[in-house]
């Protein structure tokens, strides 16, 4: 299997506790032949789409040119088996680093098209699971999750899980005990 691992932890606490959580659940790989792309979105060095990079990219999708450097990103998702994304929960949702990534990768032609109107997935993952570790209690409205959810949705990827650690900067909280807790949830051993 090809498993994407999308690391957006950026973070000043180190290491951080969204990373630990996200390197306990990829132990489970480790024993397996599954080869694993750990891309560290904020190394990519992406900006946000510009009007000229926008035109850029619609002069290539129209001439088809889906193999240009552009597109790397968009293909490196689109075949992946399975893809992990570990992002501390920001602002409501997560760092922006991870909205500038799906703007690379939602590329009409590559991981979505459209038929009849509707958009139609092409992204062969199984699921998304996403990893996360909150400040505060997120609540029943979990922005970035949700988000998400309906991005791998439109690029037809069924299932989605979701991994939370809350509660994590509220005084006298008991980091390792939440870590822990949800490294049983994940069903991996804790190496926390
Ligand atoms: C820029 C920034 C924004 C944050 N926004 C929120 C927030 O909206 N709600 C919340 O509960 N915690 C918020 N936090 C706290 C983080 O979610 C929390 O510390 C998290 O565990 C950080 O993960 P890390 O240890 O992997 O860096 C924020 C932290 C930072 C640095």
């Amino acid at each position: 299997m090809n498993i994407l691992l999308l690391d957006a932890c950026v973070s000043t606490n180190h290491p951080s506790r969204t990373r630990i959580l996200c390197e306990n659940y990829m132990e489970q790989y480790k024993t397996t032949q599954d080869e694993i792309a750990h891309v560290v979105l904020e190394d990519l060095g992406l900006a946000p789409l510009t009007t000229q990079m926008l035109e850029k990219r619609n002069k290539l999708i129209e001439e088809q040119k889906y193999d240009d450097e552009m597109f790397a990103l968009a293909r490196q998702f689109q075949k992946a088996d399975r893809v992990i994304l570990a992002a501390p929960f920001w602002d409501m949702t997560f760092p922006s680093v991870v909205k500038i990534y799906i703007e690379q990768i939602m590329i009409g032609g590559i991981t979505f098209k459209y038929e009849d109107n509707s958009a139609v997935g092409l992204c062969q993952a199984d699921k998304l699971v996403y990893i996360m570790t909150a400040g505060g209690y997120v609540g029943e409205q979990n922005l970035g999750y949700e988000y998400i959810k309906s991005i791998a949705d439109m690029l037809g990827i069924e299932e989605t899980e979701l991994y939370c650690g809350e509660g994590l900067d509220i005084w006298g909280a008991d980091v390792d005990k939440i870590l822990e807790d949800v490294c049983q949830e994940m069903h991996v051993p804790n190496g926390i």
